[in-house]
């Protein structure tokens, strides 16, 4: 149904013969899980396995619930919404959600990963593929993209967004609600995008996973929101709020934040949905002194949807509008709100899957195809002394490929996903071995056990999830076998990281180090004189200092999916060229985060790198570093005004060269500083990048519009968006250490 008259016509209708106990019920989303008795021992968030789906399922029964998450099988999609159809007076299906983040079959590199290829296109083709899927088994709704800016890499979550740059932040976040959703929620084969989590949970205090964040006016509005606006912007149907508290108000019951910023300021017409029992934690946070309290104040304060596991505190709606606490309309706007996200999408009409159908859906090569491209594209060349890569298939007689996460499918694949097939899945290992073929030797080892953490993961319910070594696995005999194997290879490709169950949620750590022995791996092997690849498997910044000093070629893969080994063999090869860039600054150690490229600057700036008596105060790599096979040469800045009206538009270019005999991609990135203004302004800000092919010997003009809208900023004294007349500089290149090169005055 997309005529709005009609949609509202319906609403209306429905809206007069729902009871407060049906509308409360379209406002509860419950958890579903099916998991096996066994998953009880690992349960760590107070899930009793066997009760929980049966409670679920009599609130379907009497019209209780109104969304489920977590099922993805389609005859259990297919029964359930059964159960609720029939449980309803009038027939209202549920909506089905899910963490569809990277992939839901198919899947493809993590988000942070997707990021890094500095393409829109790949992102958006991407999250097609996986709305593609989820739809195909009866999901409606993603609880992605994650579009908080992280800039403490201890926060685990880091792996889950764009990284550290608002700009770049902005640009992924539409790609990825385009691909969810397509042009219009409703749009067939699409999913509605559930941007989250709003907002500032990016900022948790120490890198700690929910803990409250303190964030200044400025940050809000010029780093944490953009990428809101933009995924609100492209049309995202949802907003998931965020469980912290952001300065001292829980961000689940935040008026000003909920109503306030997101509607007026934002223009959000979608529906609000809650972190999973956030709503519940008004009470855990101090903030309502009981359940009842907890509902009315979130709903009041623009909450429509309460995610739960049981008990939810929505159930206290209705006596709570009975005895006036909630005003009859609040609660009336919330469930229009989600009476209209199942209408755009058809449900009322059609609420069951195509059973027979989803299995061809998953099997789809061309996903497959999309994936692997991803994973080509996203992997970041850190550093390649000599030109190590590409290898040489020709040249190469044996390869040996080490490390815990060399072969391991489940690592490969990365955090968040549920619904993965392993037997499909491609290591580092495999892609080489099938690449290279039966001309040279590829021998295989881990080296070393695997990592532990020492506080297991909530995740670990679900099986495979948490790592573990072979039966009788002796840690010396491996380790003292792999470097035989290094010694004796032509090339040794080394696959070192975290473990897949140490990123993601409830994955903050306090160091960066690589964990259990894997420093002593890499130190051995380098020693052997084999000339060393270190392949990168992470989703947060890791100390590689040592690395950076002494191993040729590091090439960050991040976890990169279903295709992830077959993708990282064409780039060890040169079948494919990395051509990603670090959407974070990398530095050297824990010690220094958070560590920005758009920092401000005070006191003795030409002492910026020397901060710290101890260390540099300059990272490892910047922000938007990446090599690839080719080589680029930058021409001088160029600019079509030196001197503009407030609302006036520069246009800054440059012709890039490729010098080298490879065709190859850069991504060209623009730079903006404001020399002075109303309030301090950052060294450099992102404002513009392209990820663009230049065949080899050839030259490109890529040029950008530096506009009002890339001037503009929030002003934290006025406490409104300004425009300032100043002068600004451009610096065009291929990161965000690139020179200034120009420069052009607003006047006032
Ligand atoms: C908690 C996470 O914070 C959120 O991102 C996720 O969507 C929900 N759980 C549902 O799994």
């Amino acid at each position: 149904m997309t005529d709005d008259a009609a949609i509202r016509d319906r609403i209306d209708a429905l809206l007069a013969a729902m009871t407060p106990e049906e509308k409360a019920g379209q406002l509860t989303q419950y958890f579903f899980f099916s998991l096996p008795p066994e998953a009880q021992d690992d349960a760590a968030i107070g899930l009793d396995v066997a009760a929980q789906p049966r409670a679920v399922e009599a609130a379907l029964a009497r019209g209780g619930a109104g969304s489920l998450l977590f099922v993805t099988d389609p005859a259990e999609i297919n029964r359930l919404q059964r159960l609720t159809v029939e449980g309803n007076r009038h027939g209202i299906p549920a909506l089905f959600g899910f963490d569809v983040i990277h992939g839901l079959r198919t899947i493809l590199p993590v988000p942070i990963a997707m990021a890094a290829s500095w393409d829109p296109a790949t992102i958006e083709a991407g999250q097609a593929v996986a709305a593609a899927e989820a739809r195909a088994v009866g999901i409606h709704w993603a609880f992605a993209p994650m579009v908080d800016i992280a800039r403490d890499p201890r926060w685990g979550r880091i792996v889950e967004g764009a990284g550290e740059d608002p700009y770049l932040g902005a640009a992924v976040a539409a790609a990825q609600v385009r691909g969810f959703q397509g042009d219009r929620i409703g749009t067939p084969g699409r999913i509605v995008a559930g941007p989250k989590h709003f907002a500032g949970y990016g900022y948790g205090l120490g890198g700690r996973d929910y803990d409250e964040v303190s964030l200044a006016d400025a940050d809000l509005w010029n780093v944490v929101l953009p990428p809101f606006a933009a995924a609100i912007e492209a049309g995202a149907g949802n907003v998931m709020t965020a469980y912290m508290g952001l300065n001292g108000i829980p961000a689940t019951g935040n008026r000003w934040l909920l109503t306030d910023v997101l509607r007026d300021a934002l223009g959000f017409e979608g529906f609000t949905v809650s972190d999973a029992n956030a709503a519940r934690n008004l009470v855990a946070h101090g903030f309502a002194p009981d359940l009842r309290e907890a509902a009315v104040r979130a709903l009041t304060a623009g909450l429509d949807m309460e995610m739960a596991i049981a008990d939810p505190a929505f159930d206290r709606l209705p006596a709570a509008l009975a005895d006036g606490a909630v005003p009859q309309e609040a609660l009336d706007v919330a469930v229009r709100r989600v009476l209209e996200v199942k209408l755009r999408l058809g449900l009322l009409d059609d609420p069951y899957v195509d059973e027979a159908r989803a299995a061809a859906v998953l099997a789809d090569p061309a996903h497959r195809e999309v994936a692997r491209e991803a994973a080509r594209r996203s992997a970041v060349l850190l550093r390649n002394e000599g030109d190590l890569l590409p290898l040489d298939p020709a040249a190469l007689r044996s390869v040996a490929v080490l490390g815990p996460l060399a072969d391991s499918k489940r690592d490969t694949l990365g955090p968040w996903v549920f619904d993965f097939d392993l037997d499909e899945t491609v290591t580092v290992a495999a892609g080489l071995r099938a690449r290279l073929g039966d001309d040279v030797r590829v021998d295989v080892a881990p080296g070393i056990p695997v990592g532990q953490r020492v506080f297991p993961s909530m995740f670990d319910m679900f099986g495979g999830n948490a790592p573990s070594d072979p039966e009788g696995f002796d840690p010396e005999a491996e380790l003292e076998r792999a470097v035989r194997l290094a010694a004796d290879a032509d090339v040794a490709v080394v696959v070192l990281g975290e473990w897949q169950n140490m990123i993601g949620e409830a994955a903050s750590r306090s160091s960066l180090e690589l964990p259990g022995r894997q420093l002593e791996l890499l130190q051995a092997v380098v020693a052997t004189g084999t000339p060393t690849v270190l392949l990168v498997m992470n989703g947060r910044p890791l100390d590689l200092r040592w690395a950076a000093e002494h191993v040729p070629a590091i090439l960050d893969v991040w976890y990169p999916g279903s295709q992830g080994g077959a993708a990282v063999a064409d780039l060890l090869v040169g079948d494919a060229a990395p051509g990603g860039r670090l959407p974070f600054t990398w530095p050297r150690t824990v010690g220094q985060v958070p560590m920005v490229y758009s920092h401000l600057t005070s006191h003795e700036p030409e002492n910026q790198g020397r901060r710290y008596w101890d260390d540099a105060s300059t990272p490892l790599f910047p922000f938007g570093h990446g090599l690839g096979y080719a080589r680029f040469a930058y021409g001088e800045v160029e600019l079509d005004a030196a001197e503009i009206d407030l609302d006036g538009v520069v246009e800054a270019s440059v012709r890039v060269r490729n010098t080298s005999d490879r065709d190859g991609e850069e991504v060209v990135q623009l730079y903006l500083h404001q020399r002075s203004g109303t309030a301090a302004r950052p060294v450099r800000e992102l404002k513009g990048f392209r990820r663009v092919a230049i065949p080899a010997g050839q030259e490109r003009r890529v040029a950008f519009r530096v506009g009002p809208a890339e001037r503009r900023y929030w002003n934290a004294a006025a406490r409104s968006w300004v425009r300032d007349p100043a002068v600004f500089d451009v610096a065009i290149g291929g990161d965000s250490t690139a020179g200034f090169g120009g420069a052009f005055t607003v006047r006032g």
